[in-house]
C-alpha cells in the first residue's frame, strides 16, 4: 500500500456478496480492511465509489446473476459528490479466481479483478485501478496466507466465524469448489486456539468453525484429522456457542460425534450434507459413504444428543438419476426427518468430472421430483418443530424482526429462528447478542414463536 494514513479517506464502499459462508467470511475481511484505510460502508451501489463482488459459481445462475448485476451498475449514477468521478467495480471470489481477466474483458465496467488466494492484494489492486486509466488483475495460484490476520467487520459482535481451514480435496464429481479455493489447508491448531480465546475474551457469544470439510481438519499439517481435539479446545474457552460447518460424512469420526453428548456448548444443531440416497449416484458424485453408513451415522448422533437437529443439502437430477434413485433420497429424507433441507437442481459446472455426463432425463421430470422433495421438506420441517411447543429454550437475540419490530428475533441452540414480542418498556437493541430463555408456544415451518421469560 502506498504510505498515506488513511488512502481511501474520502471515499465508500459496499460489498455485494454471493455464495457460501466462506465467502461471507472472506467479506468481513475486505470490509475491515477497507474501513481500516478510510473508506466508509454504504447501502446501495448509487452511493459507493467503490463496488465489490463475492462471487460465486458452485452453480450456473450465480454466474448468470453476476454478469448482470455488474452490467447493471453502468447505468447507476455516481453520488453527486464523489472525488473519483467514476465508480471503480473489483469482483473477487470463485468467479474472480476461476475467470481472471477474461472478466474485466467480457465486463468493461470491471477496473479490479482479484481471486480466492490474495484478498490482501485488493487495496493495492484499487490502488493500480485508480493510478492506471486500465483494469488491474491478479489471480493466484495457491493461497497467500489465511485472511485471519486481516481486520475484520463483522456483522454482529457476538457471533464470529473463525476459519480453521481453506480448500477442499474431495472433488465431488459435480462440484467446482475445489478449482477455485484450491487444496485442503488447515490453519495450525494453537492459533485457531488462540483466536478462539481472544474472541471470547472480547464478549463473543457464539463461535462457527469453518472449512469445506472441517472432519478432515488436520490431516495436511499433523497426518492425522485433529478436527475433535479441536472442537474440545475450542469448546474449553468457555465460549457460550460453538458450531461448525461443514461436516462431511465419510469423515465424521465417533469423537466428534461423541463430542455432541460431551461438549455442553457445542450447540445440538449439524449440517451434514448427504447429496442423494441412491447409493448408484453417491459413488457417481465421488461421495465416499453410502446410504447405510450414512444412517448409522445419523443413529450415532441422535444417540448421543437425541434433540439433535440435522439438516443436509441434496442434489436432484443429477446425470442419470432415475425414478428409483430419487424414491431412495425421498426415502432418506423421510427417514431422517431433517429441520432443514437445501435443495439444489444439478447444475453442470464445467471442468468438473460430471460435466461429461450425458443426461437423458427431461427438464420437467427432474423440476417434478425437485416439487416432490421440497414439500417432503417443508412438512418435515413443520413436523420436526413440533416438539418444542411448551419447552424453555434459551435464544440468542439478534435484534427486531425483519418483517415485524414489534417482535424480536433471535436462535435458538438447534438454530431454529425464534420470535418474541418485545416487552414493554423495552428497545429491541438492548436484547442485541443477549442469551435470554423464551417458552414456545408456537412452532411454524421455519420459525418458533415464544414469550420472553426474563
Ligand atoms: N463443502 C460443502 C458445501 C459445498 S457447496 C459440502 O461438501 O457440503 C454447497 C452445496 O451446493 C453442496 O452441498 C451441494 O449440495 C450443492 N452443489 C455443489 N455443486 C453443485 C452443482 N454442480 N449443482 C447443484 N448443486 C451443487
Ligand atoms: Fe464440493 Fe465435495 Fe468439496 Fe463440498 S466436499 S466443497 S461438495 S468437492
Ligand atoms: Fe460458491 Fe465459492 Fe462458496 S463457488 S459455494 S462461494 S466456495
Amino acid at each position: 500500500m502506498t504510505g498515506s494514513v488513511a488512502p481511501f479517506g474520502d471515499l465508500t464502499y459496499q460489498v455485494v456478496t454471493f455464495g457460501c459462508q466462506m465467502n461471507k467470511h472472506d467479506s468481513e475481511r475486505i470490509e475491515g480492511m477497507l474501513e481500516a484505510l478510510g473508506a466508509r460502508p454504504v447501502g446501495t451501489a448509487a452511493e459507493a465509489d467503490i463496488v465489490v463482488f463475492m462471487t460465486c459459481c458452485v452453480r450456473e445462475a450465480a454466474d448468470v446473476r453476476l454478469y448482470g448485476q455488474v452490467s447493471t451498475l453502468k447505468g447507476e449514477p455516481l453520488r453527486a459528490d464523489s472525488p473519483l468521478g467514476r465508480r471503480i467495480v473489483a469482483i473477487g471470489g470463485c468467479i474472480g479466481q476461476r475467470d481472471g481477466r477474461k472478466l474485466a474483458e467480457a465486463l468493461p465496467n470491471v477496473n479490479v479483478v482479484f481471486g480466492t488466494h490474495n484478498l490482501r492484494s485488493l487495496p493495492g489492486l484499487l490502488r493500480e485501478a485508480l493510478d492506471r486509466q486500465e483494469p488491474a488483475v491478479e489471480v493466484l495460484e495457491a493461497s497467500d496466507g489465511f485472511p485471519t490476520d486481516l481486520p475484520a467487520s463483522r456483522e454482529h459482535a457476538w457471533s464470529a466465524w473463525l476459519p480453521i481451514a481453506i480448500g477442499c480435496d474431495n472433488f465431488c464429481s459435480y462440484c467446482i469448489v475445489p478449482y477455485v479455493r484450491g487444496r485442503e489447508k488447515s490453519r495450525p491448531f494453537e492459533d485457531i486456539a488462540a483466536d478462539a480465546a481472544a474472541y471470547r475474551a472480547e464478549g463473543v457469544k457464539e463461535i462457527t468453525l469453518l472449512g469445506q470439510n472441517v472432519n478432515s481438519y488436520g490431516r495436511d499439517l499433523y497426518g492425522k484429522p485433529r478436527f475433535a481435539e479441536l472442537l474440545a479446545a475450542v469448546a474449553d474457552t468457555g465460549i457460550e456457542r460453538l458450531r461448525f460447518a461443514t461436516s462431511h460424512p465419510k469423515d465424521i469420526t465417533d469423537e466428534v460425534i461423541g463430542a455432541f453428548g460431551t461438549l455442553e456448548n457445542l450447540m445440538p444443531a449439524l449440517h451434514l450434507p448427504v447429496q442423494s440416497g441412491s447409493d448408484r449416484i453417491l459413488t457417481a458424485m465421488n461421495r465416499g459413504y453410502s446410504r447405510e453408513r450414512y444412517l448409522s451415522i445419523v443413529g450415532k448422533l441422535r444417540a448421543a444428543r437425541p434433540d439433535i437437529a440435522l439438516s443436509t443439502d441434496i442434489i436432484v437430477g443429477f446425470p442419470g438419476e432415475t425414478e428409483e434413485d430419487f424414491q431412495q433420497t425421498f426415502d432418506l429424507v423421510r427417514e431422517v426427518g431433517y429441520h432443514q433441507v437445501f435443495t439444489f437442481i444439478y447444475s453442470k459446472r464445467p471442468g468438473t468430472p460430471a460435466a461429461l455426463l450425458d443426461d437423458p432425463t427431461p427438464r420437467e421430470v427432474i423440476q417434478e421430483r425437485f416439487d416432490r422433495l421440497v414439500d417432503l421438506v417443508q412438512d418435515n420441517a413443520y413436523r420436526a418443530n413440533q416438539p418444542d411447543v411448551g419447552t424453555v429454550t434459551d435464544v440468542l437475540f439478534e435484534g427486531p424482526s425483519k418483517r415485524d419490530g414489534s417482535l424480536l428475533a433471535g436462535r435458538s441452540p438447534k438454530n431454529q429462528t425464534v420470535h418474541a414480542p418485545l416487552p414493554a418498556g423495552t428497545a429491541a437493541t438492548d436484547f442485541e447478542g443477549v442469551i435470554a430463555p423464551v417458552r414456545i408456544d408456537e412452532a411454524k415451518t421455519w420459525y418458533l414463536r415464544g414469550t420472553l421469560l426474563a
